[in-house]
């Protein structure tokens, strides 16, 4: 009852909804009513012998859920402040809504700290997409927007992702045993394939890393430092740790990954800059990515492709293996998705186009509804500017505020069928019988985030997954033969098991 109170409340014109909340948040219980887990607690629960410890940010963020409800105070400590965590997606429009013009979502003050204060010739006055805030964060988001947001600038990347996926089959037929299954690391395979497409966008380079030949250390210094990022940022930044006041030898190394990160990254960029200034360019290639990064400034350029590698490598990686994954366990799907490819693409290696990519609704049903089953990112963060109301309780302004999302992506009140993997449910024209979206509550389901701060990337990652998730289905009928796909939780979610999908040729 509540809840349909909420979305009738949501749906009201501007005025109507201002008038309401008013009244809501005259009526609302005191923030200091709501559910708090006290300091004392979270240490006990997060030494040995506790409920927290050594789990993941995902099996601790459901903990608090079972103990503490729909909203839950999380104190402020060890330099971290203050977050209410919020598990019911009919408040996250109002969240959100409350971002103001300059949203701040906390989360890697690690990166935020190394670039303050370790490497000021590059970063110092200049904002990050990932980590900076306020005016710093708008200026830097301002130069980005029109190049990577904008569908004509990445739209001229189509042959060349395409080409990167094709050579990435070739490799599939390759490293696949006589069982015609993919090796148990396949996952570094494609992590490998990710980041050769994502430099192919963002620094204007192949680095041929499916060439066993190729020992082109910096790739590999990029490869290893991208994905030790990941493993420990989420020690330092997701979970409580003490090195804003102490740092230990483990927060030392961290701060070693992003020095490393930075100079391959200046070493690709200079390059780049050299070759430029060897050639003659067409106009096509004057309106690369990364041409005119560096019209607005080398710096700028360096901090731009910086976040680009680590925000982009992890997710789309993740994004294809969970949909080949649901794609292998539900055949019949794979099925009615590869007619759909066969009539665009009526060879196997038929080229993708940018016209021939537009209409392919089975794919990007497929590839929402994989995003719905698994998410990549299964939250966010943003400090409210005002008050609002989040589960019957008054939230002051400027309180950090933590939408958990992958617990209404599994409500059958959102997504009839929920643990069913069904692409119908997302396809505009609907047969008979098949089972609607969650058109009821679209802010259950935000993959790519919300509003100005939303994920800068989203561009280039639907080419690449897009491109990828055809060639392979257009190549292969993929099967999985072994138990359930495990995810490791860290700020991306990242499959955990052996990849080894079947692959055969169609
Ligand atoms: C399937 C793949 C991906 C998913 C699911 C994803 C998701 C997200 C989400 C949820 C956010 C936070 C948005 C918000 O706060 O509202 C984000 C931010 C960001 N993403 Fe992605 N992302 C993906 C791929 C990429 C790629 C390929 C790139 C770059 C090439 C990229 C670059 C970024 C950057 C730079 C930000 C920070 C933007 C800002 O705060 O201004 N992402 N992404």
């Amino acid at each position: 009852m509540r809840n349909l109170i909420i979305r009738q409340v949501n749906s009201l014109s501007r005025r109507a909804y201002s008038a309401y909340l008013g009244s809501e948040i005259e009526n609302a219980k005191p923030f200091s009513e709501m559910p708090t887990i006290s300091f004392l607690k979270m240490v006990k629960e997060s030494i040995p012998g506790g409920k927290y410890y050594k789990k993941s940010i995902k099996e601790v963020l459901q903990a608090f859920n079972e103990e503490f409800g729909e909203a839950v105070r999380i104190p402020a400590m060890l330099g971290n402040p203050e977050v209410v965590m919020s598990y019911n997606s009919e408040y996250f429009e109002r969240i959100l809504r409350a971002e103001g013009n300059w949203p701040v979502r906390t989360g890697l003050d690690s990166l935020e700290y190394y670039r303050d204060t370790k490497r000021p010739e590059i970063y110092k006055d200049l904002g990050s997409l990932f980590v900076s805030h306020g005016e710093k964060w708008s200026s830097m988001r301002s130069i980005a927007n029109p190049i990577l947001m904008q569908p004509k600038t990445i739209k001229k990347y189509t042959t060349q992702v395409d080409d990167i996926a094709k050579e990435f089959i070739e490799v599939m037929r390759k490293i696949r045993n006589d069982k015609s299954e993919m090796p148990g690391d396949f996952s570094n395979y494609i992590n490998t394939w990710s980041l050769e497409s994502v430099t192919a966008v963002g620094l204007e380079r192949r680095l041929n890393l499916f060439d066993e030949n190729t020992h082109d250390e910096n790739a590999k210094k990029l490869i290893k430092g991208i994905r030790d990022f990941f493993e420990m940022t989420a020690e330092y930044d997701g979970k409580a740790s003490v090195w804003k006041y102490y740092q230990t030898k483990g927060f030392k190394e961290l701060l070693n990954v992003y020095d490393t990160l930075t100079d391959v990254i200046l070493h690709y960029i200079d390059q780049a800059i050299k070759e430029m200034n060897e050639s003659s360019s067409s106009s096509d290639a004057e309106d690369s990515v990364l041409r005119k990064l560096l019209r607005a400034d080398k710096r700028v350029a360096v901090i731009v492709v910086s976040d680009l590698m680590l925000a982009g490598v992890d997710t789309t990686a993740s994004a294809v293996l969970n949909t080949l994954y649901c794609l292998a366990k539900n055949p019949e799907k794979q099925e009615i998705l590869r007619q759909e490819l066969i009539n665009i693409l009526p060879e196997k290696n038929s080229k993708l186009t940018t016209e021939n990519n537009k209409n392919m609704p089975y794919l990007r049903a497929v590839i929402k509804e994989a995003m719905r089953l698994y998410p990549v990112v299964s939250g966010n963060v943003r400090q409210t500017t005002k008050e609002i109301v989040v589960s019957e309780y008054r939230i002051p302004a400027n309180t950090h505020v933590a939408l958990q999302f992958y617990i209404d992506l599994l409500n059958e009140k959102y997504y009839p069928d929920p643990m069913k993997f069904l692409p119908e449910r997302w396809l505009r024209d609907q047969s008979d019988g098949d089972v609607k979206a969650g058109v009821a509550n679209p802010f259950s389901f935000l993959p790519f985030g919300f509003g100005v701060r939303s994920c800068i990337g989203k561009r280039i990652a639907e080419l690449e997954l897009e491109t990828l998730v055809v060639n392979v289905i257009r190549n292969f009928k993929v099967e999985w033969h072994y138990p359930e796909m495990k995810i490791k939780s860290t700020f991306v979610n990242i499959p955990d098991s052996e990849m080894r999908f079947k692959v055969i040729d169609v």
